[in-house]
């Protein structure tokens, strides 16, 4: 949700800002700007995309050393030029740029107005850089501690840049609810929503804690400390990302590649965490809260979209192998509804981007009420990470794409081997079955190898659905979430309504949508409940719908009833929904290709969601 970037140094600013913000533009898209200091503050905007923008300053003679950039996804005010950051002080001598919201900017910006001060704009943003200035005028103070003494008046989230032209070699830059990491180079500081803009660089950083700021001076050691005036030490890490995983790497878009690199992210989660020749499953990063788990009263998954969905399978995973109670929320709602948590419950919070909002405050809540909480996250470093007791890493490399693919299946293939780990403490397995499972799931990367081939049908199927205006996914079991993100995939990215259902559910609604022009997805392979799929398939059918099914290969009675047929390799039913889940995602790929959407940046969505 906004991405925000900044240089001080002694290179050219302008081409590492450009470039970090298509880096971050995932994070928003709707308008982009940059301000530098060239003989004055400059600040260049506009709505649109980082392009747009590129498109705007080309051919300016912009030297600067120092700078700030920005890629919005509007809260506050509609996307145009003049929402757009950096805002500017009513002197025009500060800039800034920030990402989340300031929950009491109305009371604040009224008291500037009563100062005299004018607004341009209807963001929250103005009113920071106003009240910076107005602190500085007032309290006769340096330009941090101004930001200092604005950030104690503020509530809400805030990442933030603040550059003024009457210090040109200072970068303030701050952080609540908001993530932001700053990356050390040599004499001259990188800051960023992530690490993404970071890595060309250096690999040394700094993440900023909870109501962190930073001092960045060109030349001199960064000075951290607490927004109450607490010197900290900087913590130094090391990065540990690799370049080539930001590019496109032949692929026309992000999400195409992300979809192939499945096979790999899948191995990458399960390495030194399954080895079926051994009989070993083990997750190090929760090792000590095993007994924890095993002895909970029930364990709360929480997250919010396609994570979400992930822990749906999460909870017939754990039920189904190691007989724990589940239940899955969404942090939204969880939050917000007086939940009864215990000391007994384990709380999973699952996440991509480890920075969501409400799964952040879903987790505050379950941690003052007392209960354990893990996390599984993908992003290394990020705010859920650090806020959690314990947790485990998804091993799926960054994800670019706005809409989720491989982070799915990598969270899926962590709750299968917890849950296979715990169902080996408890004992509620056979340990022969136990063993075929573990290797069945070792196969699972050369499965999805195999699936990935299937493009022809699926490209057959997009082109001739690509026009409808809705789609139903259906699906029993394991596989009642994997029918919830394929229609979740293809709403993001084409456009085309659609909606997930149990497929039993159908007949108490969704089926009266059903005729001849109503495409329904049916994940239907030959594992569980099967036959009452196929009777399922025979209701739509019944009334002249088209169907498509993702069906076992070779199964011919199903081939025999409908309009499409995906092939999924054979595997145990706990695994379909990792195999089930991959030509869903290359449909709804196809079908917004073909409709000529962006399928990368849909519109009004972003990647990582820091606002509630
Ligand atoms: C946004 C993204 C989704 C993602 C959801 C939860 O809506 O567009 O792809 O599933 O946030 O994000 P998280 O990072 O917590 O998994």
């Amino acid at each position: 949700m906004c991405g925000i970037v900044a240089y001080i140094g002694d290179k050219e600013a302008k081409p590492i800002l450009i470039k970090g913000l298509h880096r971050l533009e995932y994070r928003g898209y709707d308008s982009a700007g940059i301000a530098l200091i060239n003989g004055g503050l400059k600040i260049y905007k506009t709505k649109g995309k980082v392009s747009d923008l590129e498109a705007k300053i080309e051919g300016l003679k912009l030297d600067s050393t120092i700078g700030v950039a920005h890629t919005r996804w509007a809260t506050h005010g509609e996307p145009n030029s003049i929402n757009a950051h950096p805002h500017h002080s009513n002197s025009q001598k500060l800039a800034v740029i920030h990402n989340g919201i300031i929950e009491n900017y109305d009371v604040l910006k009224k008291a500037l107005i009563e100062r005299g001060y004018q607004f341009y704009s209807e963001t929250d943003t103005e009113v920071l850089v106003n009240l910076i200035e107005d602190i500085q005028k007032n309290e006769q103070v340096v330009l941090d501690e101004a930001v200092r003494i604005a950030l104690n008046q503020v509530t809400g989230a805030y990442a933030i840049a603040v550059l003024s032209e009457e210090n040109p070699n200072k970068l303030i830059v701050a952080r609540k609810g908001s993530p932001m990491v700053i990356g050390i180079g040599d004499g001259e500081f990188y800051v960023a929503s992530d690490a993404t803009p970071i890595v060309e660089y250096t690999k040394s950083v700094v993440y900023l804690a909870e109501e962190d700021m930073a001092i960045l001076e060109r030349g001199k050691e960064i000075k951290l400390k607490t927004i109450k005036n607490k010197e900290k030490t900087p913590y130094i890490e090391a990065l540990e990302m690799d370049l080539t995983a930001l590019e496109k790497d032949g692929y026309d878009h992000f999400m195409l590649k992300e979809i192939f690199e499945q096979p790999r992210s899948i191995r990458d989660s399960m390495r030194g965490r399954l080895n079926a020749d051994k009989g070993i499953v083990s997750l190090g990063g929760i090792a000590d809260y095993e007994q924890k788990l095993v002895n909970a009263k029930r364990i709360i998954i929480i997250a919010c979209g396609t994570s979400w969905h992930a822990g749906l399978v999460g909870e017939y995973l754990l039920e189904d192998l190691a007989r724990i109670p589940v239940e899955v929320e969404y942090a939204s709602e969880f939050r917000y509804r007086n939940p009864i948590i215990t000391e007994n419950d384990v709380v999973i919070a699952i996440s991509q981007s480890g920075e969501t909002a409400d799964t952040l405050a879903a987790i505050a809540l379950a941690k003052e009420k007392g209960a354990t909480i893990l996390g599984i996250c993908n992003v290394v470093g990020s705010s859920i990470a650090r806020s959690t007791d314990a947790g485990s890493y998804t091993h799926a490399g960054p994800e670019i794409g706005v809409a989720s693919t491989k982070a799915f299946t990598a969270q899926v293939t962590l709750l299968t081997l917890m849950a296979l780990r715990l169902a080996q403490i408890k004992g509620t397995i056979p340990a022969s079955r136990w063993m075929q499972l573990l290797h069945e799931l070792e196969s699972i990367p050369s499965k999805i190898e195999k699936t990935l081939q299937s493009a022809d049908v699926i490209k057959e199927i997009a082109w001739q659905f690509k026009d409808v205006s809705n789609f139903l996914y259906l699906g029993r079991g394991y596989n009642f979430p994997v029918a919830l993100e394929g229609a979740l995939k293809l709403k993001e990215i084409s456009y085309i309504h659609a909606e997930g259902y149990p497929a039993a559910e159908m007949k108490h609604g969704p089926i009266a949508l059903i005729d001849n022009n109503m495409p329904v997805v049916f994940i239907a392979p030959n594992v569980g409940i099967y036959d009452k799929v196929v009777s399922n398939i025979q209701e739509v059918k019944a009334r002249n719908g088209k169907v498509i099914a993702i069906v076992t290969e070779g199964d011919e009675v199903v081939r025999s009833m409908v309009d499409f047929v995906i092939e999924i390799p054979v595997t145990e039913e706990l695994f379909t929904p990792l195999l089930a889940t991959i030509p869903l995602q290359k449909l709804a790929y196809h079908m917004a290709v073909m409709r000529g959407c962006n399928v990368d940046q849909p519109r009004n969505l972003a990647k990582s969601v820091t606002v509630e």
